[in-house]
């Protein structure tokens, strides 16, 4: 034991990816347990940048075993090119390394066209989805009609039966319902038949696998996708993702206990930032949204990892971060991207809403209502030099280090690390 859980503490991309990165140098295995090609995680390893979806970041190193879990949906031609892209920088990515649970849904085109066709018919009150097919996916699996990974190893006639079956199926859907143009049923078949082919050494019991380790010690590393705010139950529904993002989802995702559990580290952005619609009481506009989001130039600018789409962007909500540590257990905070808000005279951090003439501390119920609530913002002192170049606390800024103190005296969480630029050694341990 045990299993330490990473957890986005907002709308997701906080830099889970790279606070899994550093941490799975120390763990046996680490598996990413709901989600699906949505999730964008970037990584910088020395000079090189890498944009994973699928395979977990542990990859990246060359000792930890990787697992996508049950609870995940797979896109398995996203998983095949991701695995090609990284095979060819020279990344192992061997059975030995990446197993994929046999329980896991698969995502097939016929998904991808139904959120697409979905996104276009809901016009100005779309989503703002990802269009990687992920509520179709996580619909069919709650319908029990989903198509699972076991069924890649079950042969030539099962695939065809199944496959053929979903297509002919979400034919009608797409026809009925959307005038799409169907998918040749043949075609697919026989795209899942070659991805059987690749991907049957990959697909294992990997509830067996994570238990087993568990139980020998081993660590274990759950590397959430997206964040608390967009959990299905627990997020700013209906502007939401289909999974279960929170700790709660780490457990059912893998198949394992909560007495396993260790660290739960909620990762959080200095600020804050939201992809496609729903409500975002800290939201910044103009100059400010320019200074927080970046131009686009470098590859840390809040611009969407999966869609490319610019991110909404705006102060930290420790209202949301309260919500966050309740929602999810949390032990402790990792706290990103402290260096964006390098040169700043003041830092507005919000601390409670005011909804309908109240102060509220809690998010509310609906997103209606969070949709009416105005922030109430403390103005922390801000510091001017550049800080990218701290290797310790005691290298910070003092109003860089009383800002950090302050969110975690008001959130009632020690903050286990602090990131200053995307490189690894760009990282605070405190
Ligand atoms: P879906 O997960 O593609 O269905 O998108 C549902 C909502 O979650 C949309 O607002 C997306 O922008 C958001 N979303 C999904 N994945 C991510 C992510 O990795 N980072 C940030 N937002 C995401």
């Amino acid at each position: 034991m045990p299993l330490n859980i990473i957890v986005g503490a907002q709308w997701g991309d906080e830099g889970k990816g790279h606070i899994t990165y550093l941490l799975a140098a120390e763990a046996e295995i680490v598996a990413r347990f709901s989600g699906g090609d949505n999730a964008g995680h970037t990584v910088t390893v020395g000079d090189q940048l890498f944009k994973l979806h699928l395979i977990p970041s542990g990859i990246l190193h060359s000792r930890p075993l990787c697992l996508i879990g049950s609870g995940v949906v797979v896109n398995p031609a996203v998983l095949l090119r991701e695995m090609a892209a990284l095979d060819q920088r020279g990344i192992d990515v061997s059975p030995g390394r990446l197993q994929v649970s046999g329980r896991a849904h698969l995502l097939t085109p016929a998904h991808v066209a139904l959120d697409q066709a979905q996104e276009s018919a809901r016009q100005g009150e779309a989503l703002g989805t990802t269009l990687r097919g992920i509520g179709p996916a996580y619909k069919d699996k709650s319908a029990r009609l989903g198509v699972r990974a076991a069924l890649l190893t079950a042969g030539p006639e099962e695939i065809t039966a199944a496959i053929g079956q979903h297509i002919s199926a979400a034919n009608r859907t797409l026809g009925r319902l959307w005038g799409a143009q169907p998918f040749d049923c043949a075609e697919i078949v026989d795209q899942f038949l070659a991805f059987a082919e690749r991907l049957t050494p990959y697909i294992s019991d990997t509830g067996i696998t994570l238990r087993q380790a568990l139980q020998a010690q081993h660590t274990v590393l759950a590397e959430g996708a997206q964040g608390t705010l967009l959990d299905l139950d627990h997020g700013t529904y209906p502007f939401v993702t289909s999974a279960s993002t929170t700790a709660g989802g780490a457990l059912t995702g893998l198949g394992v206990g909560p007495n396993t559990v260790g660290r739960v580290i909620g990762v959080a952005k200095a600020f804050t930032s939201r992809v496609g619609a729903g409500p975002f009481p800290t939201e910044a506009q103009g100059e400010t949204a320019k200074y927080l989001r970046g131009t686009g130039a470098q590859p840390w600018d809040e611009f969407g990892t999966t869609t490319g789409r610019p991110r909404r962007v705006g102060w930290l909500d420790l209202v949301g971060l309260r919500y966050a540590a309740s929602v999810n257990g949390l032990t402790e905070l990792a706290i990103t991207k402290l260096d964006i808000l390098s040169g700043l005279e003041r830092i507005p951090v919000c601390e409670a809403y005011e909804l309908d003439g109240n102060e509220i501390a809690h998010i509310p119920m609906t997103s209606e209502e969070l949709g009416r609530c105005r922030p109430r913002y403390v103005h922390l002192r801000g510091w001017q030099e550049e800080i990218g170049a701290a290797r310790g606390w005691d290298e910070l800024p003092p109003n860089a280090r009383r800002c950090l103190e302050f969110v975690a005296e008001r959130v009632g969480l020690p903050i286990s690390l602090v990131s200053i630029g995307p490189r690894a050694e760009q990282v605070i341990r405190l």
